[in-house]
């Protein structure tokens, strides 16, 4: 396909899109499939054959709508409602034009003027819910593979990454290391091959922001990855992808089979002289396989271990080439950036933070589920405007922001901007997007012990600091929670967060002390209350 041809489907499917007098679409991501979703779409799909609608509506399956605590969730694209726990039986109403039938949907209708949807911003999910995943036309009316279109015919390869650079998009895996800057270190080796990797491996706990894109929005990726294969001068990509990810796997696989059909990735990608084909490796589950240098030993072939760096990835990295290695929404945010600038993306956003940063919510919050925030939005408006605040009365003790990397943030802090610097400010991180709610009833020990259980499980054993520190750590937690600790265990507890900060291996070491230094700097009350000395029993032994 060409660039004008892309443009010219772009139109036609518009306009096919436009004469229907109304498109029902059902979110069919994995949360809302897991509640009937698919039984909602087929029953749709009836309902219009047996009315004998096909010429005039039709039902599309589309990504996250965003509030999963409500799926099912469906969209009228006439009248632009949204429906939630929507089941089969409403089929007949969302395919009738009748005022009367819509009474029934009416007591199902969400409020889309209140603050879970207006004080979003959405750049990366900003068609899922919109467009259907497994169509690639979908995407093509939305603007797709135009960004990929423009930079192979208009820009050259510097100048994609100038743009990146001018946009300040920072890595969302984590760490938030600059884009154009791992690019251009990509893009200045002379050794060739180069790879481009897709980490999608998503292994915090309660975090599903990597799956919900590439379930809702797979071309946006490809896309993402395309542009950054042509910038650094790589022409195969991988996408890493955990193996508990079948949806995200099925859709990715069939959206690269259109796109390779269409010539918008493979050889000759918009009849250009530009080639890049895209794989999939499904990673088993491991944690620590989301670190990049053990991504890249288990896309080799070999067990996935971290390795000593320098050297990195963009130096040496799939068999010992130069690799760039991004995760799913910073490659998500590179064809917005290309179409609309990266002076747009800047505006965007706060002090070194720019953009959105999708997040997921979890733990004791209302609207639990997918949100896409401006950086720099104060925590307090994502916990209490847009998730709804904390259900059942027990009011807001903590949020646990960065997974097992990150620490609990206390309700005195519930004013501080969410960006990178101001979180780690307050011995947070951004991470790459969970966000757990804790009510006053959580115990913040008890949530220390499980992300250092977790760590423990998911330590690789390579190096001995993590090996055996995250298991002295858990079995003090354990200890302590059991009401057997003694004061001594908190400085141990202490010591032993600067043995693993400072002398593990990997990430996943130096990082796994964080929960439980913020819970002791936050909430040390309540690892000294456990530890107290029991009051000797009375009418003991004469
Ligand atoms: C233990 C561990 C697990 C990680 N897991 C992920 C992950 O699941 N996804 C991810 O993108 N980055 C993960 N990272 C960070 C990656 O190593 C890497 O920095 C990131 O993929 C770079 O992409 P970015 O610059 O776009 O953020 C992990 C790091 C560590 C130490
Ligand atoms: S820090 Fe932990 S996960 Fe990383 S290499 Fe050492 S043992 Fe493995
Ligand atoms: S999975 Fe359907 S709204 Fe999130």
């Amino acid at each position: 396909m060409t660039l004008d041809e892309l443009i010219e489907r772009q139109e036609s499917e518009r306009e096919r899109q436009r004469k229907l007098k109304r498109r029902i679409l059902c979110c069919t991501a994995a949360g809302c499939m897991s509640c009937g979703a698919e039984s909602v779409r087929k029953a749709v799909a009836a309902e219009i054959q047996a009315e004998g609608k096909e010429a005039e509506m039709e039902v599309c399956g589309t990504g996250c709508m965003g509030l999963c605590s409500r799926g099912p969730l469906v969209r009228t694209s006439d009248d632009g409602a949204l429906y939630g726990n929507v089941d089969a039986e409403d089929a007949a109403a969302l395919v009738s034009e009748a005022p009367a039938a819509y009474a029934r949907l009416g007591v199902k209708r969400i409020d889309t003027s209140a603050p879970f949807f207006t004080k979003q911003k959405k750049i990366v999910l900003a068609h899922s819910g919109e467009v259907d995943p497994e169509r690639l036309n979908d995407y093509i009316a939305a603007g797709g593979y135009q960004a990929l279109g423009r930079a192979l015919a208009e820009m050259t390869p510097e100048e994609v990454i100038a743009e990146i650079r001018k946009s300040g998009l920072r890595g969302r895996g984590g760490a938030g290391y600059p884009t154009a800057l791992k690019w251009e270190l990509v893009a200045k080796q002379s050794a060739t091959p180069k790879y481009v990797v897709c980490n999608a491996d998503e292994g915090d706990p309660g975090a599903f922001m990597d799956r919900s894109i590439l379930e809702g929005d797979p071309h946006l990726v490809l896309e993402g990855m395309a542009i950054a294969g042509y910038a650094v001068g790589a022409q195969q990509g991988y996408i890493y992808v955990r193996g508990e990810y079948a949806l995200a796997i099925q859709r990715l696989q069939a959206a690269i089979r259109q796109a390779e059909r269409e010539r918008l990735l493979g050889s000759r990608v918009f009849d250009e002289s530009f080639q890049f084909r895209i794989d999939l490796r499904i990673g088993a589950g491991a944690f620590v396989c989301g670190e990049e240098t053990a991504l890249i030993a288990s896309i080799e072939g070999r067990r996935g271990q971290p390795r000593q760096r320098p050297p990195y990835p963009p130096e040496s990295g799939l068999w010992g080439q130069p690799t760039l290695i991004n995760n799913v929404e910073t490659f998500a945010n590179v064809a917005p950036i290309l179409l609309n600038g990266g002076e747009w993306f800047a505006s965007i956003g706060s002090g070194a933070s720019k953009g959105t940063k999708v997040f997921a919510l979890a733990g004791k919050i209302a609207n639990t589920g997918l949100i896409e925030v401006p950086m720099g939005i104060p925590l307090r408006e994502i916990i209490f405007d847009i998730g709804g605040g904390v259900p059942g009365g027990g009011g807001f003790k903590a949020a646990q922001t960065g997974g097992p990397s990150g620490g609990c943030i206390p309700a005195e802090y519930l004013d501080t901007p969410v960006d990178y610097e101001s979180l780690a400010a307050i011995g947070s991180i951004m991470g790459s997007g969970g966000l757990i709610v804790m009510d006053q009833a959580s115990s913040m020990v008890d949530v220390a012990r499980f992300f250092m259980e977790f760590c423990m499980d998911e330590s690789c054993g390579k190096c001995i600091p993590c090996r055996a520190g995250t298991v002295q750590m858990h079995d003090i937690l354990t200890r302590i929670l059991q009401g057997e600790g003694a004061p001594d265990d908190i400085e141990m507890l202490e010591r032993l967060c600067v043995v693993l900060r400072e002398t593990s291996l990997c990430g996943l070491g130096q990082t796994a002390p964080n929960p439980v230094l913020s819970t002791l700097k936050y909430f040390r009350h309540e690892y000294e209350q456990l530890v107290q000395p029991k009051p000797a029993a009375a009418g003991g032994e004469s």
